[in-house]
């Protein structure tokens, strides 16, 4: 697909890799539909975006409420006329141990709720908005899409992270399955996993933690998110493409020799 003929949603675009993502798709000539839960983000995000060739449209979206993504789909297929990249890039982190042995008393639980949150807008919200696309779609007879769903490099598993970290493998394995019911339709699903990389996700990571992360990269330093375009640029113009998830981490998920 030509990225000056993309008609794009992003979500979670108010700031870091979606607000990356969205000025590329700007630069491009693209058009694109930005929601977030962010609205002052939002606004700064329209601001950023004056001059760019491309037209952008805004509006607030929580993807993890059900109707929220069906009127957000609605509204961005007639403000862009049309509608055929998705990018689903929102997500929250909300870590903690399974259970911690405390000095005193019962060990200490992860609560239920910070669980399912993480869940309901990583994973929920990405399948809500990935069924309304492909619904539409399919109903205005359009015979090319492109599905992209932003995973992560603890896709694999990390101690603390067992929410996100879940969240990010079922989006990979949402990827394939989505890839292969959707590739007689035209519509090519494919995945992006980062490593860490330098956006406000990390404000609350302690300086520790980050040396701690920077060591287990083997190109010894955070990713940048133009690095991290590179990979959703090539899923969408790469019309070969599908099921697949690519990897942007400076080598991080090889793990140690
Ligand atoms: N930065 C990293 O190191 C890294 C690494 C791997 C994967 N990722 C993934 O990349 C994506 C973007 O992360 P980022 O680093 O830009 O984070 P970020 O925190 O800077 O941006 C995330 C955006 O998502 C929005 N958001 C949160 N909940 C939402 C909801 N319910 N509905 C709509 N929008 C919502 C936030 O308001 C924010 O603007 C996330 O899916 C994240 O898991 C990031």
């Amino acid at each position: 697909m030509e990225l000056n003929t993309v008609r794009a949603i992003v979500t979670g675009a108010a700031r870091g890799l979606g607000g990356h993502f969205v000025l590329e798709l700007l630069r491009s000539g693209a058009h694109v539909a930005a929601g977030d839960i962010d609205i002052p983000g939002l606004r700064r995000l329209k601001l950023a975006a004056e001059g760019l060739p491309g037209a952008l449209f805004v509006a607030p979206l929580d993807v993890a409420d059900e109707r929220a993504t069906v009127a957000f789909i609605d509204q961005a297929w007639s403000r862009l006329g049309g509608l055929n990249v998705l990018i689903n890039n929102a997500g929250i982190l909300r870590d903690g141990l399974l259970v911690r042995q405390e000095a005193e008393g019962r060990a200490g639980k992860l609560p239920s709720s910070q669980w399912s949150k993480v869940l309901e807008v990583n994973l929920t919200g990405a399948f809500l908005m990935a069924r309304e696309l492909a619904a539409r779609l399919l109903d205005e007879r359009v015979r090319e899409g492109v599905i992209v769903n932003v995973s992560s490099l603890a896709r694999a598993g990390n101690p603390g992270q067992s929410s996100y970290a879940a969240s990010k493998a079922g989006l990979d394995a949402a990827t394939r399955t989505w890839a292969l019911e959707l590739a007689p339709f035209g519509i090519r699903v494919g995945g992006v996993a980062p490593g860490v990389i330098d956006t406000p996700i990390l404000e609350g990571v302690s300086d520790a933690s980050l040396a701690g992360l920077k060591e287990a990269i083997p190109l010894g330093r955070l990713g940048r998110p133009d690095e991290v375009w590179l990979a959703v640029k090539f899923i969408i113009e790469c019309d070969f493409f599908t099921g697949r998830t690519v990897e942007v981490d400076g080598g991080a998920a090889m793990g140690g020799a």
